[in-house]
């Protein structure tokens, strides 16, 4: 069966109120994820990446201005009732959050966190929904899951903790799986051993994923295509070999620079100086980016910066990356 699209994001612009003004955190962004997909989102910490998901999820209050269009499975997710939403969100489509601990009920047993997905979406007869639950935690690779189905979620570590979220995400086989940085808060080998385990459930269950990070190293490792973001905006996009192997945007090559095996060396701080701006200090027009790379000079940006085709499937913003070099290059 050929790959289809489950989600289509067009124009999307989402902005918060901050003191009476509104800012916007997401701004103009155009994203496709198709069946058998894992696309990354990658950017610092305050490009935007969560505000994406959680608009996706549809977990704003009106006090957020949400414009564009977020389709999935045709219909618009933006224009849909909260008891319509309700019947997606947790269904079709899952979430796993960053903090597994916070993520989880500290009052609930394990089991009882499963089945409530259950209780909520399907008809399952209790004896089902204990089994399917066990079934669950066997699936995400938890050893003696009818012990662990019966224990508290302080009695886990972190990294049984996150596959018990990611059991509960899955358990109704979402179509769509959105995974904020779901590994940042474990450390190196259990990080391995969660991306493998969304990427197994990915190929069982041939959804899509959008898996959500600061990591490049997950990146390349994970996913099928990827979106950089700074500032709210996409500014490249492209296959993984296309992200990896030309690197366009001074943000991308700044961030793949800056990962440590490249050379063995950290020269992150110098190459990336700066941070991402906050919302109210985002400027109106121009590039966001301009200032972090003072030695460009504002001529080689655009005033309004667009996205240029670099090749089929990979698209980069702003002029500027014609004329981006590293001072020490
Ligand atoms: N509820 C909110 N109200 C106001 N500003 C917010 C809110 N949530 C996030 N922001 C701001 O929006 C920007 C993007 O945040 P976020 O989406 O969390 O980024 P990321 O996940 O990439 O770290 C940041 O400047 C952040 O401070
Ligand atoms: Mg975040």
């Amino acid at each position: 069966m050929p790959d289809s699209r489950i989600l289509d994001i067009k124009d999307l612009n989402v902005s918060f109120n901050v003191s009476g003004n509104y800012y916007k955190a997401v701004s103009g962004v155009n994203l496709e994820v198709n069946t058998n997909e894992i696309l990354a989102i990658v950017g610092e910490s305050g490009c935007g990446k969560s505000t994406l998901a959680t608009t996706i999820m549809g977990l704003h209050d009106n006090s957020v201005k949400i414009g564009g269009s977020v389709i999935f499975e045709n219909k618009n997710l933006l224009s849909l009732k909260e008891d319509e939403f309700n019947k997606i969100r947790g269904a079709k489509i899952g979430m796993i959050f960053q903090d597994p601990l916070s993520a989880l009920n500290p009052l609930k047993k394990i089991k009882n966190q499963i089945t409530e997905v259950f209780d909520y979406h399907t008809d399952f007869s209790a004896s089902e929904k204990d089994e399917k639950a066990i079934k669950l935690l066997d699936q995400v690779g938890i050893v003696d899951p009818k012990r662990v189905a019966n224990m508290f979620p302080h009695e886990l570590s972190g990294g049984m903790r996150q596959r018990v979220i990611i059991a509960i995400a899955i358990a109704c086989k979402p179509d769509l799986l959105i995974a904020d940085e779901p590994t940042t808060a474990l450390d190196v080998t259990i990080q391995a051993q969660i991306l493998d385990l969304i990427s197994d459930i990915q190929h069982e269950n041939h959804s899509g994923v959008i898996l959500i990070t600061h990591d490049l190293g997950v990146v390349a490792e994970t996913a099928d295509n990827v979106a950089v973001m700074y500032a709210g905006q996409i500014v490249e996009k492209g296959t993984v070999q296309q992200i990896f192997n030309n690197p366009q945007h001074p943000y991308t090559r700044s961030l793949l620079r800056s990962m440590p095996q490249n050379d063995g060396i950290n020269d992150d701080l110098y190459v990336i100086s700066g941070s991402v701006p906050s919302l109210e200090n985002l400027p109106d027009h121009g590039d966001a980016f301009a200032p972090r790379i003072p030695w460009i000079p504002t001529s080689q940006h655009e005033e309004e910066p667009m996205m240029h085709e670099v090749e089929k499937g990979h698209e980069v913003r702003c002029s500027c990356y014609k004329y981006f070099y590293f001072p020490d290059e």
